[in-house]
């Protein structure tokens, strides 16, 4: 969403970010949905915890205006001018962890964080650099036991920052986790039927590794068209499915 009062960064509309979450709800409301989930980076810092706190309190008055319950991700941008805990407070969530899985018919939905450091501290305020980025040892043990209990067959994965392998320049794509390769290796050797939903890259994307497909939401906030809300609706029924598609 990259939310930001009154801001526009280059192409970067941040303060149509709002309007464009009303639409978003306007359009959700006229569906029958179970839940909705926002895939991170909810505001652009402007380096100020009071700034950011209040843009982010804005969002999740905005995420009032959803009829059906709602995840929200952590980004790497919301983290810029403090802590986890303190985004968590902001946003008037209070969950055990930033990582955590749910089921629901017969599907089971995980939300991952890889806002990490490679010596497994979290991101936070002045500790960390966007493009090195961790799936944490204590979660990727967590990760392989959730696949490994799971009686559910379809898996959903949530993640702000990519596990799907991608070049850039001849080098891993800065919105790859860098240790991806473990991630998907453990994923694949799970033989469930999974998809993995990201944010993080703007572009959007969407390929298939080792049988299992990645998708990448464009980012929100990009031009002047607040009518431009790219988003997924995705059924289930005894496969997964991507059954409406603006993205
Ligand atoms: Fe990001």
């Amino acid at each position: 969403m990259h939310y930001a009062k009154e801001l526009t960064i280059g192409k970067r509309k941040c303060g149509l970010s709002l309007l464009r979450l009303k639409n978003i709800a306007d359009d959700f409301n006229g569906r029958n949905l179970d839940f909705c989930i926002c895939l991170g980076d909810i505001i652009t810092s402007v380096q100020d915890f009071n700034t950011d706190t209040d843009n982010i309190k804005a969002v999740a008055e905005g995420f009032c205006d959803f009829k059906m319950p709602h995840h929200i991700i952590l980004g790497n941008h919301d983290l810029e001018a403090m802590s986890k805990s303190d985004y968590y407070i902001a946003f008037g969530k209070n969950p055990l962890r930033s990582y955590y899985s749910f089921a629901l018919k017969d599907t089971k939905f995980i939300v991952l964080d890889a806002n990490f450091n490679e010596d497994n501290s979290d991101y936070c305020k002045g500790n960390y650099n966007w493009t090195e980025s961790y799936i944490n040892a204590e979660q990727f043990n967590w990760l392989e036991n959730e696949l490994n209990l799971s009686i559910e067959e379809n898996i959903i994965i949530f993640t702000h920052q990519n596990l799907d392998y991608r070049l850039s320049n001849g080098k891993l794509d800065a919105c790859v986790a860098k240790n991806y390769n473990e991630v998907e290796k453990l994923l694949e050797k799970s033989n469930k039927k999974i998809k993995v939903f990201q944010g993080h890259y703007h572009n959007g994307d969407n390929q298939v590794i080792g049988g299992i497909e990645y998708i990448t939401l464009k980012a929100l906030c990009v031009g002047d068209d607040i009518n431009y809300i790219p988003r997924l609706i995705v059924s289930i029924e005894d496969e997964i499915s991507i059954s409406h598609m603006d993205y």
